[in-house]
């Protein structure tokens, strides 16, 4: 089968396509028939050599947003059968191996593609989303009538984390740049802000939830947006370091977020899915010869929504 393999960390040439065995499924895993990936920030973090902790697992296969076809299935996996189709973060954090034409992942991070969901669609649908869910549900659970702000809106956690307020909802506060504005209030938030001409912190106040996607000086900005006890997300590992101890110095709360696969949220978002509720947006398609591409296009910090590789 064709895969990409990261031998040395880099620039996205150093993705190198080889031809390798198809991998065989372990008793609790499944071997899949990759139909779309999507691509992640992190996907990109890692090639770059900005996730040291890496280096000990090169060479390696990167991308964990995998949808496509079970072809086989370990003896103690009951929940699927062959022909299913299934998508999931596979494996995170550790090597994913979802950049190739077949990869084996373990039953409990995959869920059923719902009928009428796309597999690009369903591929976008992992990191992202499971992100999104998990910041506005699992540190202060968001609550109808609460004001939300979400920070870049318009990529691929913002994106999902609009809509799923919107879900729960809340009245949702986006930041995105002025190109980004209509897509961003399409997707039901209330209001969008542009970042490049706003003190964003001078105009939002009395927020009860923080979904930062920034880090850095946006956690300290976004304090002062905040309620008394209000609460804040941060999910750029690395920018996110102080979150805690500046949100208490505050009598806020302050979170670092880092997205864990749960079965019973990746079923919750193929249900949203199945129901139209979750909308991925798609804003490019990637061949799988297309993926040095497809990681500029993620640099590039502009992406509306997600990009796919498809098979
Ligand atoms: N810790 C974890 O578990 C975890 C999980 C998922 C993601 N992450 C991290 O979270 C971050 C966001 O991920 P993502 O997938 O959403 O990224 P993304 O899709 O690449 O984000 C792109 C978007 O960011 C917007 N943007 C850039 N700078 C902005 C700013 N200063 N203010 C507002 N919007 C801005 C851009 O909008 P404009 O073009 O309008 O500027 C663009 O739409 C990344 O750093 C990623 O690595 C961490």
């Amino acid at each position: 089968m064709k895969a990409i393999i990261l031998k040395t960390f880099g620039p996205a040439e150093n993705l190198e396509y080889i031809e390798k065995e198809i991998p065989v499924a372990g008793p609790e895993e499944i071997l899949i028939k990759t139909r779309s990936i999507s691509i992640n920030p992190i996907d990109v973090k890692v090639r770059a050599g900005q996730r040291p902790a890496f280096k000990e697992k090169l060479p390696l296969i990167l991308g964990w947003d995998i949808a496509g076809d079970i072809i086989s299935s370990g003896e103690n996996v009951k929940t699927f059968k062959t022909g299913d189709r299934v998508f999931g973060m596979i494996c995170f954090p550790d090597p994913g191996n979802a950049y190739a034409e077949f990869t084996v992942a373990p039953a409990k991070d995959l869920a059923i593609i719902p009928t009428h969901v796309a597999y690009a669609e369903a591929a976008c649908s992992g990191i992202a989303a499971l992100t999104a869910l998990q910041a506005l549900k699992n540190f202060a659970p968001v609550q109808a009538n609460q004001r939300v702000l979400i920070h870049a809106a318009a990529g691929g956690v913002g994106h999902f984390a609009v809509q799923l307020a919107k879900y729960f909802g809340a009245y949702v506060i986006g930041t995105a740049s002025a190109g980004n504005k209509d897509f961003v209030l399409d997707l039901g938030a209330n209001e969008c802000i542009d970042y490049k001409t706003t003190v964003f912190e001078d105009e939002i106040k009395d927020i009860d939830l923080v979904i930062d996607t920034i880090g850095g000086d946006y956690i300290e900005r976004s304090l002062k947006t905040m309620k008394a006890g209000a609460t804040i997300v941060s999910i750029p590992s690395i920018l996110n370091a102080q979150v805690s101890q500046l949100a208490e110095a505050q009598g806020k709360h302050g979170y670092p977020l880092l997205v864990k696969q749960n079965t019973k949220d990746l079923n919750f978002i193929a249900d949203l899915l199945a129901k139209g509720i979750l909308k991925p947006f798609i804003s490019h398609v990637f061949s799988f010869d297309e993926m040095v591409a497809a990681h500029r296009q993620i640099e590039s910090g502009k992406t509306r929504g997600k990009i796919v590789v498809s098979f």
